[in-house]
């Protein structure tokens, strides 16, 4: 029997829930791209994909990846300023920023203001790029490089520091609920064409 309180299976290392991770992420990534491609903003669709950015993909996963990940890696010997670790940090900076451009702009675009929409949709194209070249670099190298550097207790170590954030990190506990919303905004039904 599995323990219930554990999202990933026994013998899931930390980098796989991370990677898993990422493929819900990039659900959403996929339903953005496609939200762009209709003539008008949809609100809704946006407000619930602002959620999902925000609380899953920034205050979960990328939290697990700062408050955990990364420091376990520099522990190791991979260094944080000039390497692969401070790339990642000013790439979730800049998502953070790009996010905060699509959300201040939300209300007004959807209101018809083209300036508004111009900088949405601008922002939402670089989000959505910046974020799949990301996931690609995370996938492909920093996390090669941290199976490599991490030794079996300290992946061990990782994975219930990850199982602490699933319980005490408000965002990770909604974690099914995130994972539910990206199905939601892949099979959306836009309202305007
Ligand atoms: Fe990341
Ligand atoms: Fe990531």
């Amino acid at each position: 029997m599995s323990n219930q309180c554990s999202l990933h299976s026994a013998n899931a290392s930390p980098t796989q829930v991370l990677k898993d991770e990422h493929r819900v992420i990039e659900k959403v990534l996929d339903a953005t791209k496609r939200a762009l491609r209709h003539a008008s903003i949809d609100r809704s669709f946006f407000e619930k994909a602002l959620d999902f950015l925000r609380n899953f993909a920034d205050g979960c996963h990328h939290a697990k990846e700062e408050d955990e990940l990364f420091p376990a890696l520099e522990k190791s010997g991979i260094p944080r300023d000039g390497g692969p670790i401070g790339c990642m940090l000013k790439e979730h900076e800049e998502g953070r920023s790009f996010v905060r451009t699509i959300a201040d702009n939300l209300e007004a675009a959807a209101g018809g203001n083209r300036v508004a929409e111009g900088v949405l949709r601008q922002a939402a194209e670089g989000y959505v790029e910046l974020l799949r070249e990301h996931i690609q670099k995370e996938d492909n190298v920093l996390f090669v490089l941290a199976d490599q550097a991490l030794g079996p207790d300290e992946q061990k170590l990782l994975l219930a520091a990850f199982d602490r954030a699933e319980r005490s990190n408000g965002n990770c506990r909604k974690h099914e609920q995130y994972v539910a919303l990206a199905d939601e905004l892949s099979q959306w039904t836009f309202s305007t064409v």
